[in-house]
């Protein structure tokens, strides 16, 4: 793979000419990457993009590597989101999660929101170009401060049909005021638009301390604002838990995943806070990780 990245070849044409010497003004590229590798750095970062639930994503170095272990968070959210629904992704890093659960659910819309600008630029962009920008707005801020403060924070990426060159582009005329621009994502929103069906979150949930004792794909190039959950690996968790119920519907749910010996923890925080019909999801490893709360009260 490193090799095809280097010389601009795909899978295909990689192996059709495998026999070809690599030509000499490529050898540094390819001992560059191989190089980058060794001292851990991931082929997805090294080749700036990696997949998710069947899609492609862009990577850069203020955005989580989307992991197979949150495709369980998707799947349960594309069954949870009703007709219509309008979602909210919270600390959405790449947008891998409400991207991959819009494409699957074509009725839907949502707003996706991290405290990294560059982690949501480059959410917007896979938005655009997994083919769903039109119904996934962005909001920037800490939690749900980001959901109530003033929105239009970033351009928009174009695409989709509303870029004649068919490029990607920062280079917007006119701001975007968090999705009033028509279409069915497009809703105003504002302190007082909170009627979201379901709030999704994988937040950051390692415990501080243990950051230093992680492989060095994760601690050396996974950016430290996606990992570090406080000290107890739970802080986001309270935040969520505590604030939720003022952004959902009355019937709504929280999806959020969480470590795998963060079951009981997480569930006994949402309980706390008046949730319903708590539920921990195993992953196909078996693994407790995902928590599912029920806020049934309208408080
Ligand atoms: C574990 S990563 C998950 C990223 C993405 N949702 C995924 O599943 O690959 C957590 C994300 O939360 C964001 N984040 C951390 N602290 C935040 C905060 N206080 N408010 C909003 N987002 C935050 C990080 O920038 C990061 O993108």
């Amino acid at each position: 793979m490193l090799t095809g990245h280097a010389l601009g070849l795909d899978a295909l044409d990689l192996a059709r000419r495998e026999h070809e010497p690599v030509p000499l003004e490529a050898v540094g590229r390819v001992a560059d990457l191989l190089q980058r590798r060794m001292s851990g750095e991931s082929v997805a970062r090294l080749i700036g993009e990696r997949e998710f639930y069947g899609l492609s994503f862009g990577l850069n170095s203020a955005t989580l590597e989307p992991r197979p272990d949150t495709e369980l968070l998707v799947d349960l959210a594309i069954k949870a989101l009703p007709s219509g629904g309008r979602l909210l992704d919270l600390g959405t890093g790449t947008g891998c999660v409400p991207i991959a659960i819009l494409a699957n659910r074509t009725d839907a819309s949502g707003l996706a929101t991290d405290l990294s600008p560059e982690a949501l630029e480059m959410a917007q962009a896979n938005a655009a170009r997994n083919g769903v920008g039109e119904r996934l707005d962005f909001a920037l801020g800490d939690w749900f401060a980001a959901v109530e403060a003033p929105p239009a924070l970033i351009p928009p990426h174009k695409g989709e049909g509303d870029d004649e060159h068919g490029t990607l582009s920062h280079a917007h005329p006119s701001p975007r005021w968090g999705g009033t621009e028509g279409g069915v994502g497009s809703q105003p929103r504002g302190p007082n638009d909170c009627g979201f069906d379901l709030i999704t979150s994988n937040p950051p949930y390692i415990t501080s301390a243990v950051i230093e004792t992680l492989a060095p794909e994760v601690k050396d190039f996974d950016p430290r604002l996606a990992l570090d959950g406080g000290p107890d690996g739970l802080a986001p968790y309270r935040i969520i838990a505590a604030e939720a119920g003022r952004f959902l519907k009355p019937g709504g749910q929280v999806l959020v995943e969480i470590g795998y010996d963060q079951g009981a923890s997480v569930a006994a925080l949402f309980g706390a806070r008046g949730f319903s019909n708590i539920a921990v999801h195993r992953d196909l490893g078996g693994l407790d990780r995902v928590v599912v709360a029920h806020h049934l009260s309208g408080s």
